[in-house]
């Protein structure tokens, strides 16, 4: 089978590296792609929002499955499109890919469907939306609409500065005219944030090992909002038992929710969670993997996943009742190494050393992000440049592992967080939030671990 990857970015190539492991694929092409996914398979120049060129090339090379893996080509209706032409893809419909794409619509869904998330005012006028600031008294975080490239959620610690972020959106229109016609007001929640990763199809949800991300620039969470510095799995912090409430009083309402609007979600859902001390809320959804939780999650997937997209696909999902999901039981943390500016302005263009020394190293895989080939070396090309991930017997040694290949890379301006997994805490007394049973702990065994996986594995996905 021939697969197409749409994207460029890490997740992009470890979406590559994994399909390419399957004996059912025989060529694994990515558009546009990068310097890491040229190594894995075929790069083809084709910018992933160009969906007539994409279509095009799908059907002159007998393409037998599309992933696509950033959002704005789902929002933009490429599955519908490849659809429509008898291509068979992997993502959601224009229609369901509303759920990351309007933020209003997903707040709107959230009020109706009685899905837990913070409080909120949709306001379609700047006076309006200052009016409701001024007459809160907590920290807010005030949300652009549409899709901004990650940028369109600022966390504000004060009046000043939810009022000056108004000014961006929808005055200045930083992100676009459509993208700040609308604004989501909301109360800033405190906890710990949780990427809960969920296959859907037809009747059937299989939520995936939960990651967490790191979303601030600097170390302890300090510094601009970024697309992600690093993510670890499985999170501790997810004990089975906040895991089934998320699916219960999350996961299983948003899907029923979507059907009830007659836009059926098919493909991979993602829902940022926060863990509050009042329980799991709802920060957000995506519609693809997240990036760079993919990295470290596909790191550990012994399932084949070119099997497991077609079950999506193919609505047979509940396939995997039975003997589930396959995962390597050690965890893994992807770190990122990102160009000196990053989420800001930043250079591009420097040359990439180590890459090959980071590589021999045990249990290790260097993801590219932003990179490109230049005769035969490889030179920075993005903001986040590399998503270097390891597997260890425990998660401090997943972390020792990881570091120790970071170290082998260097190119001018390079940074990243040194404190990547550190947070991974256990839900419950002894953790951060709640009052559950704290039964994954911080340092126990991969053995423990792998038995505690296995059993949930067991329990299949939820069938509605
Ligand atoms: N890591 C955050 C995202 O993929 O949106």
């Amino acid at each position: 089978m021939k697969v197409l990857v749409v994207g460029k970015g890490g997740r992009e190539h470890a979406l590559v590296w994994k399909l390419s492991q399957s004996p059912r694929t025989t060529q694994v092409y990515c558009a546009p792609g990068n310097a890491g996914t040229a190594e894995e398979g075929i790069n083809v120049p084709i910018e992933s929002n160009d969906i007539d060129k994409l279509l095009r090339f799908a059907q002159k090379e007998h393409i037998a499955l599309t992933v696509v893996g950033p959002e704005e080509p789902l929002a933009l209706g490429i599955v519908d499109r490849f659809q429509q032409a008898g291509q068979r893809i992997f993502g959601p419909s224009k229609e369901a890919a509303q759920l990351e794409a309007s933020k209003a619509f997903a707040k709107q869904l959230m009020r109706h469907a009685d899905i837990p998330t913070a409080e909120f005012r949709l306001c379609d006028h700047p006076e309006h939306a200052r009016h409701y600031i001024r007459s809160r008294e907590h920290p807010l975080v005030v949300k652009a609409d549409g899709l901004a490239a990650g940028k369109g959620v600022m966390v504000c610690s004060t009046r000043e500065e939810a009022l000056h972020a108004i000014e961006r959106i929808m005055v200045r229109e930083e992100f676009g005219r459509a993208a700040g016609r609308q604004v989501v007001i909301e109360k800033r929640l405190e906890g710990e944030d949780l990427s809960i990763l969920a296959v859907v199809s037809g009747r059937t949800i299989l939520p995936l090992p939960v990651s967490q991300d790191h979303k601030r620039a600097g170390d302890n969470d300090t510094g601009p909002n970024t697309g992600g510095m690093g993510a670890y799995c499985p999170a501790p912090l997810a004990s089975e038992s906040l895991q089934a409430e998320i699916e219960e009083t999350v996961l299983v309402p948003t899907i029923h929710a979507m059907k009830r609007a007659r836009k059926p979600f098919k493909g991979l859902l993602y829902t940022g969670i926060m863990v509050t001390p009042q329980g799991p809320r709802v920060l957000e959804y995506n519609c693809r993997f997240g990036d760079p939780e993919a990295q470290p999650l596909l790191m550990r997937l012994q399932t084949d996943l070119l099997d497991l997209l077609e079950a999506v696909v193919d609505e047979r999902l509940e396939e995997y009742a039975d003997g589930g999901v396959r995962w390597d039981p050690r965890p893994s943390v992807c770190v990122v190494m990102a160009s000196k500016g990053y989420p800001g302005n930043y250079e591009k263009g420097h040359v990439i050393t180590g890459l090959r020394r980071a590589a021999e190293l045990p249990d290790v895989k260097v993801f590219h992000a932003g990179t490109r080939l230049d005769n035969g070396r490889v030179l920075t090309d993005g903001g986040r440049v590399l998503g270097v991930t390891a597997l260890g017997d425990t998660l401090a040694d997943a972390q020792r592992k990881v570091y120790e290949a970071v170290r082998c890379i260097e190119f001018p301006g390079a940074f990243y967080r040194t404190d990547i997994g550190a947070r991974a805490k256990p839900h419950g007394p002894e953790g951060i939030a709640g009052s559950g049973s704290g039964e994954s702990k911080p340092g126990e065994t991969a053995e423990k671990q792998s038995t505690k996986e296995e059993a949930s594995a067991e329990t299949g996905p939820r069938s509605l």
